[in-house]
């Protein structure tokens, strides 16, 4: 960790390229997830509690030589924005307020010395008395029990919380601090940074058993196997797909995406995962990445079960850069035209159709697409015969553009098809 060093009355540290791309991410996500909490006009607060449980010092240099914020005052400044926004878009009478307590979490004292003085000089200094920012010296597994008692005492019953968990490795935010936080909170979710090819260098025979431990990941590998593993071209593959499984299995959310963060150099990827316990969060997140493409790449394929069709396979070699699914245009055209063929046949199974809303969130996980791009490839194959879309009534629906969620999805009747 020595290469994030913050001394007051000396030059923060450095923010590589990829890094700034993830706090853009980070602030437009929350801007974008702070809107689509908007209260009902009479309402005047939202109320969350937000754990940035690796804060850092606040403040960095670019690769220009700028100083540019890090996440905890990402985190201030994207509620300022929210709430002009909320404000303006809804024309209120009684302004906004986004209520949220930051909690610091920092195992280094000079971090959070830094911080504070930060955010006193950028006119935080009224949230710092009032509060609405604590500071939590040690390490985030050893408070994350006190930190999520303190999201639930302040929202018992919508549970909301989020959790931005940048750890610098892979191995500092246990299984169990994921599985307390989605147990206890109902609407948490938590911003994971997971440096898989940094895990996948250090691997061996004899420090898997370590990493599984203090992580409670299991990568269904045998030490005794690594060695013989290592020599096959699938190995980054294999080992990546089964941890990222076994983590989002365990992890106990019921939402979350897999998309990754690919430096210049083309290796030293990291997944930054989004965990919750809400699809439209996902969705959030989701709309998110197609907002920054050229930076994130996602695992697996255009259309649904990306990981069985095969995507995973073209980026097994570390040395060369591969163009990866970009969240693009192309992507974007890409996507609808695999969800066009591949719906149908997902529709078969059943006789009786599916709601739009189990489709949905039977396969929302799978998949870069957002609702939005599910719901108009839908409503494409509904107008072009291909499957019927029909209302509360059993009507073939007439809507152009939202579906319901009780709408029901089937092919139509006596269509003959076939696999490909
Ligand atoms: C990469 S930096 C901070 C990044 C920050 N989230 C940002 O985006 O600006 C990581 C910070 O985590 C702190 N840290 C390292 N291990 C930790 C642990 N186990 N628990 C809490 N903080 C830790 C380090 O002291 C360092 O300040």
């Amino acid at each position: 960790m020595s290469h994030y060093t913050w001394n007051w009355g000396s030059s923060p540290p450095l923010l590589k390229r990829h890094s700034e791309v993830k706090h853009a991410l980070l602030r437009n996500y929350l801007v974008n997830y702070f809107l689509t909490l908007v209260p009902l006009p009479q309402q005047d607060k939202i109320q969350l509690t937000i754990v940035d449980g690796f804060c850092g010092g606040g403040l960095y240099v670019n690769e220009d030589g700028l100083e540019v914020p890090g996440s905890p005052l990402i985190i201030l400044e994207a509620i300022r924005e929210a709430e002009v926004s909320v404000n303006l878009r809804q024309n209120r009478r009684k302004p906004i307020r986004i209520d949220v307590e930051l909690i610091c979490i920092d195992s280094n004292k000079s971090s959070l010395d830094y911080l504070r003085r930060l955010l006193e000089q950028r006119n935080y200094g009224e949230a710092l008395r009032d509060g609405k920012v604590q500071f939590v010296k040690g390490e985030f597994a050893d408070h994350c029990a006190a930190a999520i008692q303190r999201c639930h005492n302040r929202s018992p019953r919508s549970g909301r919380a989020l959790f931005v968990l940048d750890q610098y490795g892979y191995s500092d935010v246990p299984m169990h601090c994921l599985q307390d936080i989605f147990a206890k909170l109902k609407f948490a979710e938590v911003i994971l940074t997971f440096y898989i090819d940094s895990l996948i260098n250090y691997l061996n025979e004899k420090n898997l058993a370590l990493f599984e431990q203090a992580t409670g990941i299991n990568s269904s590998m045998r030490a005794s196997d690594i060695d013989e593993m290592k020599q096959s071209p699938r190995w980054r593959v294999h080992l990546q797909s089964s941890l990222y499984r076994n983590l989002t299995d365990k992890c106990s959310a019921q939402f979350y995406t897999p998309f990754f963060i690919r430096p210049e150099r083309g290796h030293g990827d990291f997944w930054l995962l989004h965990l919750s316990q809400h699809w439209k969060a996902r969705d959030v997140m989701a709309t998110t990445h197609w907002q920054h493409h050229n930076h994130f790449s996602h695992y697996g394929d255009a259309g649904f079960h990306m990981f069985s069709t095969g995507y995973i396979g073209k980026i097994d070699d570390e040395h060369k850069l591969q163009a990866g699914f970009d969240f693009s245009d192309v992507a974007e055209a890409v996507s609808k035209e695999k969800m066009m063929t591949q719906i149908p046949a997902l529709l078969f199974a059943g006789a009786d159709g599916m709601s739009f809303e189990q489709f949905f969130l039977e396969l929302i996980n799978t998949t870069p697409a957002t609702r939005e791009m599910v719901e108009s490839t839908l409503l494409e194959l509904h107008q072009s015969g291909e499957i019927i879309v029909s209302d509360e009534a059993g009507d073939p629906s007439k809507a152009r553009v939202n579906l319901k969620s009780n709408h029901i999805l089937r092919l139509p009747s006596q269509r003959s098809f076939s696999f490909l």
